[in-house]
């Protein structure tokens, strides 16, 4: 199954992903996860990303699309994947939409995550990040056990560059300008389920599971 997983920042995209990447056993492609690992790798994509990221801007379409194609032409995404924060624009979904389509291949859905600007905003600020695994964590709605440290690997938690208030707001106004189209255009190619994202992540995981057809068990 080919998926993408949408909505503003803070929505969910990355928690929900994760889980049902392991669900449908298929890889989950972030776009948000690369660049940041280009940016740690200090490669000369990262050093690009790092200017738009810092300022809560999106990366130009022409470098994230090139990102996208290489990644897709891997042999994992054969049975299926699952795409968090990819498109982001209208001419991010048509490349993507060209490219399916160049291999036979299509998109089943678009997830569309709602939650609310306060949510996000809570959300965001008390997100907290494993440098080496990736797993994500809340100070107030999913603590680690350790504080500071990943349940999982032990790892040192961060909080993302982007995560503070005034780049928040910026982030917030990139997705209701250049990203929100794109429920319309997924409306229109009958495409689009939207989810309610509030609510614990067990809850969510089920909604999302359900309007896909996918038997939880
Ligand atoms: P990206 O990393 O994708 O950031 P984003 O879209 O702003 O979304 P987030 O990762 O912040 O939120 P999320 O929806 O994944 O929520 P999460 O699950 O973490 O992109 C970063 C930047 O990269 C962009 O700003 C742009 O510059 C660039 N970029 C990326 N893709 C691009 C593209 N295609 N084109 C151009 N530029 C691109 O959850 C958030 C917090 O809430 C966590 O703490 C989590 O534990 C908690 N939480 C999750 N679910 C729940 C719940 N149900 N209840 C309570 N808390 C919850
Ligand atoms: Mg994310």
């Amino acid at each position: 199954m080919n998926l993408i997983i949408m909505g503003p920042p803070g929505a969910g995209k990355g928690t929900q992903s994760r889980r049902l990447g392991e669900h449908l056993a298929v890889p989950v492609i972030s776009t948000g996860e690369m660049l940041r690992d280009e940016i740690k790798r200090k490669t000369t994509l990262g050093a690009q990303a790092k200017r738009h990221m810092d300022k809560g801007e999106l990366i130009p379409d022409s470098l994230m699309i090139g990102v996208i194609e290489e990644r897709l032409k891997r042999s994992d995404c054969a049975r299926g994947f699952i795409l968090d924060g990819f498109p982001r624009t209208v001419a991010q979904a048509d490349a993507l939409h060209k490219m399916l389509g160049e291999n036979g291949s299509s998109l089943e859905h678009a997830v569309s995550l709602a939650v609310p600007n306060d949510e996000l905003l809570k959300r965001l600020s008390g997100r907290r990040t494993c440098r080496d695994c990736g797993a994500m964590y809340h100070i107030i709605f999913d603590p680690p056990t350790n504080a500071g440290l990943c349940n999982k690997c032990n790892g040192e938690l961060y909080q993302r560059d982007d995560d503070y208030e005034d780049i928040i707001s910026s982030r917030l106004e990139v997705y209701e300008s250049q990203t929100s189209p794109l429920l319309d255009y997924y409306r229109g190619h009958r495409q689009l389920l939207e989810v309610d994202g509030i609510g614990g992540r067990d809850d969510v995981l089920a909604r999302i599971l359900k309007r896909l057809g996918i038997s939880q068990s």
